[in-house]
């Protein structure tokens, strides 16, 4: 099997491959860090060899309650936020077909989403949708006590019990969350739900190989084994004994930071795919919450391509010279369209005749990118021989280990995110939650 490969050849013009290489032992010294559990956030390290030791029956247990749910439920909602949401989102997309939901021969069921937003249309409509229909419900916490998410659940599990009766309900509800704490712990052990563990030292956005992400994955269809295979590829690729330029993750680290040093503030991550909007998504998160601190941080963007050249692409083309890319280019697409002939040629296409529509999607990206560069925005590649379950794991792996090594390189704490609780404390407070008396005063004060 081949590996993805990242190429920094059209970065070079704008940083030298020296600096680039003179990164070689800072980002030796990140990695070790992280192996040897020495640096910040160390007590969130248990993500880094998820791949070589989960093991067959940890994965045949989920794919068996994925198998149980599958067989039960014709929607199955994933409740969760951020870490606890995103990656299985991003995988379930780039791995479905685009129109799953209007599939009508299923293997399997429809995959929704809940608890990641407060919005009452959206619960309306969503519960509208379920309305008569067998569905079940993956809830993600591992704090148990997230807003967003226990919301969604408390209307989700009304609604199920009283569709299908509390017996059968707890059937078709699975809780993945912290072993012993949280409210969701306790719900689900008074209720009798199967559960997940996500280990105390794996965080969020760095979940996508336990629980948080398989289950979902697997339900909707996809081998979690392969998935699986690719992560631990990458993590033997990404590894201690990897020299500086085999490494993936230690040159995409050392390249982004040497960039953000030369005055490129944000990264755009680009596809060409609309299937891998949600890779972007996870991936905006995983950077966002690991280097935004400090006042310190490449700012993550992401543009799906060539649908924003029609938008955000002149910005990039021609706005201020703060940015670069990092595209998501696919070597072989699954199926095969061919451009038909056209015995008028109206819309003057005949010289496209006989071609697959990927190889004009290949051009697009070639021009994009020659202009981009031609533009002063330095490009990073990597290369993803297919969109399958083995190549995604591989990518998310990668992503995960450049992150912990970039974050280190940056010098910040990859594994923690403080801002995050700011918006939460004025939510409480201004909601007259118990216990938030003295903050819900002052900041009603403010207003
Ligand atoms: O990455 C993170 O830690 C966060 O995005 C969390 O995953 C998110 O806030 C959801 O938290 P929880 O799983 O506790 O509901």
């Amino acid at each position: 099997m081949e590996t993805i490969k990242l190429n920094i050849d059209k970065a070079l013009g704008f940083v030298s491959k020296e600096k680039i290489d003179a990164y070689a032992s800072q980002t030796a010294a990140a990695n070790k860090m992280l192996h040897e559990g020495t640096g910040k956030g160390n007590d969130f390290l248990g993500w880094l060899d998820l791949p070589s030791t989960i093991t067959a029956e940890f994965l045949k247990d989920i794919q068996a309650t994925a198998d149980l749910l599958r067989s039960k439920c014709e929607v199955v909602v994933v409740a969760g936020i951020g870490g606890s949401y995103l990656a299985a989102k991003a995988v379930i997309e780039a791995l479905n077909n685009s129109f799953d939901w209007l599939q009508k021969e299923r293997t399997g069921p429809v995959i929704v989403y809940a608890g990641h937003n407060i919005s009452e249309d959206y619960l309306a409509e969503l519960t509208d949708y379920l309305k008569g229909k067998s569905f079940g419900i993956i809830n993600i916490s591992k704090s148990g006590t997230t807003t967003e998410t226990a919301l969604a659940f408390r209307l989700l599990k009304t609604m199920l019990e009283n569709q299908v009766g509390k017996a059968e309900a707890k059937n078709r509800i699975v809780a993945v969350t912290d072993a012993q704490r949280g409210a969701l712990r306790t719900l689900a052990n008074l209720e009798g739900y199967k559960t997940y563990v996500i280990p105390d030292n794996v965080g969020g956005r760095y979940s996508v190989l336990t629980p948080v992400g398989l289950l979902p994955i697997a339900v909707a269809g996809h081998d979690i084994r392969q998935f699986v295979a690719g992560a631990l590829a990458m993590e033997n690729l990404c590894g201690l004994d990897t020299a500086f330029e085999a490494n993936p993750a230690a040159v995409y680290a050392a390249t982004r930071n040497e960039l953000y040093k030369s005055g490129k503030k944000i990264e755009i991550l680009v596809n060409y795919h609309p299937k891998l909007h949600f890779i972007a998504e996870w991936w905006k998160q995983l950077y966002g919450e690991s280097e935004g601190k400090d006042n310190l941080g490449i700012f993550p963007a992401a543009v799906d391509l060539t649908t924003d050249l029609h938008s955000m692409g002149q910005w990039i083309q021609e706005g201020e010279r703060i940015i670069f890319e990092t595209v998501l280019t696919i070597g072989n697409a699954n199926r095969e369209v061919v451009i038909p002939s056209d015995e008028a040629n109206l819309d003057g296409l005949n010289f496209l005749a006989g071609k697959r529509v990927d190889a004009v999607n290949k051009m697009a990206e070639l021009g994009t990118q020659i202009a981009h560069v031609d533009g002063n925005v330095p490009n990073l590649k990597i290369e993803i021989p297919a969109l399958n379950e083995y190549y995604i794991g591989q990518l998310l792996f990668m992503f995960e280990k450049a992150c912990g090594i970039s974050g280190y390189v940056l010098g910040v704490n990859p594994f923690d995110q403080p801002g995050v609780e700011a918006y939460k404390k004025n939510m409480f407070a201004l909601l007259e939650k118990p216990g938030y008396e003295k903050e819900t005063e002052a900041i009603k004060a403010r207003l």
